[in-house]
């Protein structure tokens, strides 16, 4: 199976070990396995036997990922190797060559290069910065057809931090409907929001024929454990286990363990992550005012923004001009397919992104 480069990770790979202030990270500062053993119910890891463990994740993390959920069963969910290891499996499972496929851009790679080396036909829309990087429903309404099979987007979105706002979900699921289109929203951001309801409603709860991925990596601070899911219907999701034991048997037991452990105490997670996610918005608010260079639509969030560059210049090689010169790496809009942006995570920690911020204000002014 030919597949393109996948050029985000090619270029944070390549590039950020050489970075002393890393803007590329969509993580928020990850927690550290002391954070996780001062929960009261991390005490009883040490006596765990290094079996395979729960061949499709344990009851006791299944619950835990079910309670993200208004709707959904045990049996609704499969535990999976991250999230990049849940969209994968969608994919696998649901298309075959010819398939009609809509991606929403900008996005993870994965939503258009794996089905397109599938040999899927994948029409890509673009999100427009004058829309606040929300999806054009009308644009939609004339793209999708009675074929088409699929529709992904991401929600919160990475790169842009928009927020579909419930009603435009409900609006997007009802278009879906009328062409029998399955819905894969990435959710790997929700629980995210910066206001009102951090966790917008998930296509799963809400759709018959949604499809919802999601992780320990962005929301929970846990991207070391690589543990992801995926929440469907019974049967599709036993046509993914099908596929599943081709390239999963199961997550590890110390992985699965301590993401049930975390989600269990979930409420303090979001209470330090939102704190993070808060000073991050007025850093950025903040590094941002005075520079006539850069222009972005603020977050209502994820963690990351895109940033608007005004200089004739490729952002790959502003990005390590910059990097050579200020130890500052930001993601090149570029790797995205968005030209002329850059791409910064402001949930990183402060230092990092105060000076990385002013690095750049600095380099476009000279
Ligand atoms: C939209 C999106 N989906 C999936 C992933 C992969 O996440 P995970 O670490 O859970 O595999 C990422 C990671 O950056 C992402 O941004």
């Amino acid at each position: 199976m030919k597949i393109d480069a996948f050029k985000i990770e090619d270029w944070m790979n390549k590039y950020c070990p050489q970075a002393k202030y890393d803007l590329t990270s969509t993580c928020i500062e990850p927690l550290n396995i002391n954070n996780l053993l001062e929960f009261n119910s991390a005490k009883d890891i040490f006596n765990q036997n290094l079996t395979y463990g729960d061949i499709q994740g344990s009851a006791r993390l299944k619950s835990a990922i079910k309670s993200l959920y208004t709707n959904q069963e045990l049996e609704n969910i499969t535990v999976t190797h991250g999230a990049i290891g849940a969209n994968q499996l969608v994919f696998l499972s649901l298309l075959e060559k010819g398939d009609e496929v809509i991606s929403i851009l900008p996005a993870y790679q994965q939503h258009y290069s794996i089905p397109e080396s599938l040999g899927a036909v994948v029409k890509k829309v673009f999100l427009r910065e004058e829309n606040n990087w929300l999806p054009d429903i009308e644009e939609l309404e004339k793209v999708i057809t009675k074929t088409t099979k699929l529709l992904i987007f991401t929600n919160p979105n990475n790169p842009t931090g928009a927020v579909i706002p419930d009603n435009m979900l409900e609006k997007i699921v009802e278009i879906a409907k009328m062409h029998n289109t399955w819905i894969l929203s990435d959710e790997v951001y929700r629980g995210l929001n910066l206001y009102g309801n951090p966790y917008s409603k998930s296509i799963a709860d809400i759709y018959d024929k949604g499809i919802s991925t999601g992780s320990m990596s962005k929301t929970y601070s846990l991207p070391g454990l690589r543990v992801g899911w995926i929440a469907a219907r019974g049967d599709l999701i036993k046509e993914i286990i099908r596929h599943r034991e081709y390239n999963t048997i199961s997550v590890s037991i110390l992985d699965d363990y301590f993401a049930a452990v975390a989600l269990e105490n979930r409420a303090e997670i979001e209470k330090r992550n939102f704190k993070i996610m808060q000073e991050g918005i007025n850093i950025l608010k903040n590094g941002l005012e005075s520079s006539p260079d850069i222009k972005c639509v603020l977050p209502q969030g994820g963690t990351t923004v895109l940033l608007k560059y005004n200089k004739d210049i490729p952002s790959k090689v502003l990005c390590e001009e910059l990097l050579k010169k200020t130890g500052t790496a930001f993601l090149p809009g570029e790797t995205f397919d968005m030209e002329g942006y850059l791409r910064a995570g402001y949930c990183v920690s402060k230092e990092t992104l105060i000076k990385g911020l002013h690095h750049l204000t600095d380099f476009l002014q000279n």
